[in-house]
């Protein structure tokens, strides 16, 4: 949920923030900058007395400390093998007594990984051992004019997930600064029950909170607010008497004629701005982003949206970001879910925990469908000691955090559950137990569960759409079985699918093909989308079978999934060779190594080589040094990849793509000389000053002619100077060495990818590159600038 500011004046003096409150009823003031951080051991209790400040470092929010570590081969492959331990954060700000009359403030973390505690002037706030929900304190009691001092610890020792997931105060944090009577953090929720194109009902439950210790009368209303700022529709103002420290929720709601519908392909969202007035005065103003859309899951036609049915392109996606780890600021996701649009992805399932709010909000703005998950196993796994005590609040503040994104569609309360497996019922009453509670709060979404190979029916039974990992054989005969339920794929392999009891059968049909093929399969979640740290065996530190590496750079192999999720036409060369230099990771994600390349060795002349053209497009010819190969039918073969043999000798292949008699697409690789020219391609050259925004320098080796040269690989250094820093390199490929936050990385097939994130300060930065043995640098210049995005 987001609320946006009426406005923030900010001050900064040193570490000592300074909140200057004037006249307005709410402020939501971002609290990620001029933070200390120590690591220290777990003994060491810095609450009351943080001892020389001056040595901790200077850090800035979302901060993940795990990834500046060295790599340690004990810490485990699960954990991209990065070390558990205990942080230390330290935070000072200011207040004057205008600004403490009559407010309540709050702290809001959008997420600490974990098993953090919170204190405010040596006070213990709580203690929240989950890492993927926010938490919020109210901090008004014990706030004093002058200084103020936030101290927080996190410790991921004693259990971590499966796979990387960092350290620190990850997210981003936020100061909630409002009246006595106000509307709490998350205290709207919008609901849409009936919607056509001609009207929609639009309900909207208004929690409205009074932390004064006097009874008021209070005044709500809701106004609904297109997206291009129109006033629509508003209720009646509802007057209410509410008791001093108490709070009410009251329901409200409106009809909007013609609605825009928030789709996919045209993702309108609606504004509800809920504003509570005291006699004449405006006290409060929350502002609430949602959506009007209708969908089901249908036992026989899958997923509809809006009356229409679509077939979910999914992909499962872990929220680190190469070597940014798991501290995303918020331009990492919104690139990440550009490049996954414009390659025909359409939903994300967050596997498996609750991602940020800001990434759910830009699912919402450009059109995905989600799957917010609320657990990766229940009572096995790191989260087992925690389970009887905290999974009801853990749930809960996802759903309620979570409840007005119109992309969200399913509530996923699980996924792979040991107690999947048991033929008591305990697994079957734990599952009835989450899903009736998810049910009682937030009833408008079905209520989902992944299952793995084995998993017992009566188990995943209990869920409304039944989610099935690697299980597509399984499925179709379990439809036959359970006409009734509604089914999805919520982990599918890349380019293998199994039989039926046997999902190790490594039979070479996409399993793709048969979620597309079958109407009653909703749609399918690849695992994974991008590649991610851990879950890996040394030498990798990450995880290299998804479709995109860590840079976002397209894996040529994925282009089977582009032919099928999007209408452009396209034909792509891979060449498979098992020697290619590729990390193979798990054997089941596997894909035969494959790239764009045709460069092989010296002793390759001569040998057969397998090219493969993966293509939408009705035929493919295929043409080497400017002589045709053949002309063959895409519907000849399987999983859309016309196969050809081709002996190996330098030159050029071209292949070209025909839909008709037109020519359609093209794609050409060359053997390529030396890497002679270092090419950078920044994708945006002026970015907000802001102190989070961020400019992506793509790196590439050419050749004399201008080909990339893929065997030639160089060391790379990046330098930022001026109105930004370095945040990172990358080169797409999981066996990174000592560490993954340096700013001097060898080329990977002959690219990388540098990050750099704008100051607070306007003017600009300049990234200065280089390359081993290329004697000119290249040197980017971004302009910085105080417009907020
Ligand atoms: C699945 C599991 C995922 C991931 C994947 C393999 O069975 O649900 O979380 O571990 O295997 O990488």
């Amino acid at each position: 949920m987001r609320v946006i500011l009426v406005t923030v004046i900010f001050v900064i003096l040193n570490i000592v923030s300074h909140l200057v409150l004037a006249a307005e009823v709410r402020i939501r003031q971002n609290f990620d900058f001029d933070w200390k951080f120590t690591l220290s051991d777990n003994n060491v209790d810095y609450s009351q007395d943080p001892g020389e400040i001056s040595k901790w470092a200077d850090v800035q929010l979302p901060h993940d400390w795990n990834i500046y570590q060295d790599f340690v081969r004990e810490a485990g492959g699960a954990a991209g093998y990065l070390p558990a331990g205990t942080g230390w954060y330290f935070k000072e700000f200011s207040l004057s007594d205008r600004e403490l009359k009559d407010r309540k403030i709050t702290i809001l973390f959008d997420g600490i990984f974990m098993q953090s505690d919170v204190w405010i002037n040596g006070f213990h706030l709580g203690h929240r051992p989950y890492g993927y929900c926010s938490i919020e304190y109210d901090l008004t009691p014990h706030l004093k004019k002058g200084r103020n001092v936030v101290t927080v610890r996190a410790n991921t020792e004693g259990g971590r997930p499966r796979w990387y997931a960092g350290a620190g105060i990850y997210r981003h944090v936020w100061l909630n600064i409002m009246n006595k009577i106000h509307v709490p953090t998350y205290g709207i929720y919008v609901t849409t029950p009936q919607v056509s194109e001609h009207s929609a009902l639009v309900n909207v439950v208004t929690t409205l909170e009074n932390s004064s210790n006097k009874t008021v009368e209070a005044s709500v209303q809701n106004i609904v607010v297109s997206y291009d700022g129109k006033e629509i529709t508003k209720t009646k103002r509802m007057k209410q008497s509410l008791n001093a420290n108490d709070s009410i929720n009251i329901c409200q709601s409106l009809t909007i004629q013609n609605p825009e519908l928030w789709s996919i392909d045209n993702p309108k969202l609606y504004s509800m701005v809920t504003e509570i007035r005291l006699g004449g005065t405006v006290v409060d103003r929350y502002e609430t982003p949602f959506g009007i859309r209708s969908f089901k899951f249908d036992p026989d036609k899958g997923f509809i949206l809006n009356n229409k049915r679509i077939k979910i392109k999914g992909m499962c996606l872990h929220m680190d970001d190469g070597s940014r780890g798991v501290a995303v600021p918020d331009r990492g996701y919104e690139r990440r879910l550009e490049i996954l649009k414009e390659y025909g992805c359409n939903a994300i399932r967050c596997s498996h925990n609750q991602p940020s709010s800001e990434f759910l909000d830009m699912c919402d703005r450009m059109g995905f469908i989600v799957i917010d998950e609320a657990f990766d196993k229940w009572k096995s796994g790191y989260y087992e000691k925690y389970f009887d005590e905290w999974w009801r609040r853990d749930l809960e503040n996802m759903i309620v955090r979570d409840r007005n994104h119109p992309s969200i569609v399913l509530w996923s309360i699980g996924n792979e559950l040991q107690e999947a497996w048991n033929d008591d019922n305990v697994g079957v009453e734990r599952a009835t137990m989450l899903r009736d509670f998810v049910h009682s709060i937030e009833p408008t979404r079905p209520v989902n569960l992944a299952g793995q190979n084995g998993h017992k029916s009566k188990f995943s039974g209990v869920a409304d759409v039944i989610g099935y990992n690697y299980l597509e054989a399984r499925m179709l005969s379990d439809h036959k079985k359970f006409p009734d339920k509604s089914f999805l794929i919520t982990e599918e392999l890349p380019y293998y699918h199994g039989e039926e009891g046997n999902i190790r059968a490594y039979s070479t049909y996409n399993p793709w093909n048969i979620v597309r093929d079958y109407d009653f399969i909703a749609g399918g979640f690849i695992w994974t989308g991008v590649d991610h740290i851990g879950e890996s065996s040394w030498p990798d530190k990450g995880y290299p079978n998804g479709l995109f590496d860590m840079c976002m750079h397209e894996k040529p192999r994925a282009a089977y999934h582009r032919s099928q999720w999007n209408d452009t036409p396209i034909v792509r060369i891979a060449v498979y060779d098992n020697n290619l230099d590729m990390a193979h990771g798990r054997d089941l994600w596997q894909w035969p190594k494959m790239a764009s390349i045709w460069n092989f060795p010296q002793h390759y002349e001569g040998m057969i080589m397998q090219v493969n053209t993966i293509t939408n497009c009705d035929e493919v010819e295929l043409y080497f040094d400017g002589k045709l190969m053949g002309r063959n039918k895409t519907s000849d073969y399987p999983n859309n990849t016309i196969v050809w043999n081709l002996p190996y000798k330098k030159g050029t292949i071209k292949a070209i793509g025909y839909n008709a008699k037109n020519i359609v697409a093209e794609h050409e690789i060359k053997t390529s000389q030396k890497a002679e020219i270092l090419q950078t391609i920044v994708d945006r050259t002026t970015i907000s000053a802001d102190g989070q925004d961020l400019a992506y320098i793509d790196i590439s080796l050419l050749d004399k002619d201008g080909i990339l040269s893929q065997t030639d690989n160089r060391n790379i250094n990046v330098y930022v100077e001026g109105n930004g820093r370095f945040l990172g390199l990358d080169n797409g490929d999981v066996r990174r060495e000592k560490t993954f936050f340096r700013n001097s990385l060898p080329t990977y097939f002959g690219r990388a990818l540098a990050c750099v994130q704008a100051s607070r300060t306007a003017g600009k930065i300049k990234v200065i590159v280089t390359a081993e043995g290329i004697a000119t640098p290249s040197i980017i210049e971004i302009s910085t600038n105080q417009s907020t995005r």
